[in-house]
């Protein structure tokens, strides 16, 4: 009896994998892609080895697909993708690969800490602490919540008791903490190393900082941001060339048909190189690589297409903090900035070096090698 059922189990398993092969076969011919670029089967072993040989296994997909009208074929462990430069969006879904990486990286000691702090934070509602002036009229109306942290509003907004659980508290917490700090944290850390490379366009911050500023050493307020408007240029064209978050996965959930006329099969997955679209001449010009804030003047910026740009990713699962994330980038940067000059090596062409590796997200190999030199307070 046991081994009929061993024999069953087993026959059953082959021909469900038979038929998931055959199905990848299937989807592999609907893309017609160059053999000699990549080798339908096989490419995982090329994501394997440093940080940094699988980020630059990845940029030499991105500029294949350049090649070729943007897609390529690409057989990933056991599933298959298309390698996509192409900015469009169809019926495509968020899959969630981001969140195993987070669940591997997230080391045990930050899982505890962020249970201990949710319970603490149980026990001092239930003893209603603070939950008496937590009353709000409506769902939306922040009024009384301005000075509550994130965690109070989880907890009220869910329902208390009756809302989120620990886990589901864990979890947001966790999605917010990473998604919110380091990414940010590496947009400021490739933008220093950029204005080290260029001083030039450093000295125009520093003059559009000391025209908001003068050499006072007063508090930055709202109104000061969006003065900054050549700041923002040039966080934007860092953001641009060096996107802390250089991929996103979708999967494709009905067949799509692309500009090029290729469909995309139902079932598939595929690689949204965000690194290739942003460096893809077809939409930047043959000078893509330069690193030229004022691309991002009103009058020069005309990309076709809104997912031209798209370091915050695009659509329905877009990143929710960025609006947030530019402006915490340009107030940490206007607040070095204004007071010290970012000293390094200067490039000695429009493209910048800068050795990239893939860590959870895009990140300098050498990290940030700057120095800051205290400016005279008086011009
Ligand atoms: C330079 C800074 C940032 C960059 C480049 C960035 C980039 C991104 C990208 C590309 C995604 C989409 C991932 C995907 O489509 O698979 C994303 C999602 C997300 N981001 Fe950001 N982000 C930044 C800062 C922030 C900040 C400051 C916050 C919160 C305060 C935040 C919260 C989130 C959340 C919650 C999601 C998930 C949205 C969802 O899955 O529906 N991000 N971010």
């Amino acid at each position: 009896m046991f081994e009929f059922l061993l024999i069953l189990v087993g026959l059953s398993w082959i021909l469900v994998f038979r038929y998931r092969r055959r199905n990848m076969y299937r989807m592999a011919v609907a893309i017609p892609a160059p053999d000699e670029t990549i080798p339908l089967i096989g490419v995982a072993h090329k994501l394997m080895g440093s940080t940094e040989e699988i980020m630059s296994s990845l940029q030499r997909y991105s500029y294949d697909a350049i090649k070729h009208n943007g897609i390529v074929t690409m057989w990933l462990f056991h599933l298959l993708y298309f390698g996509r430069n192409i900015p469009v969006f169809g019926h495509v879904q968020n899959i969630g690969i981001d969140v195993a990486v987070f669940k591997q990286a997230a080391c045990d000691v930050f899982y505890e800490r962020l249970t201990k702090v949710i319970q603490s934070k149980r026990e001092e509602f239930h003893m209603e602490k603070i939950s008496k002036d937590l009353e709000v009229d409506t769902h939306y109306d922040l009024g009384s919540h301005k000075s509550k942290t994130f965690l109070d509003l989880l907890i009220t907004f869910s329902g208390d008791e009756k809302g989120y659980t620990n886990v589901e508290l864990r979890e947001e917490m966790l999605t917010l903490t990473v998604a919110g700090t380091d990414t940010s944290a590496v947009g400021i850390g490739f933008t220093l190393e950029l204005l080290a490379k260029y001083p030039k366009i450093q000295e125009n911050i520093f003059q559009e900082l000391y025209g908001i500023f003068g050499g006072s050493e007063r508090a930055l307020v709202k109104e000061d941001l969006e003065k900054m408007k050549y700041l923002e240029r040039v966080v934007k064209e860092s953001l641009r060339l060096f996107p802390p978050v250089p991929f996103i996965i979708r999967k494709v959930l009905e067949d799509t048909r692309l500009p090029s006329g290729n469909v995309l099969p139902a079932g598939s997955g595929i690689f949204v190189s965000i690194w290739g679209i942003h460096r893809d001449p077809k939409y930047w010009g043959p000078e893509a690589e330069h690193f030229d804030p004022d691309r991002f003047l009103p009058q020069r910026f005309n990309v076709e297409h809104p997912c031209c740009y798209m370091p915050f990713s695009s659509g329905p699962r877009n990143c929710l903090g960025y609006q947030y994330a530019m402006i915490s980038m340009k107030a940490s940067l206007s607040a070095i900035l204004r007071r010290y000059k970012v000293v390094g090596e200067p490039e000695k062409g429009p493209v910048p070096r800068i050795r990239v590796k893939v860590d959870i997200m895009m990140k300098s190999v050498d990290g940030c090698q700057v120095a800051l030199e205290r400016r005279p307070t008086k011009l």
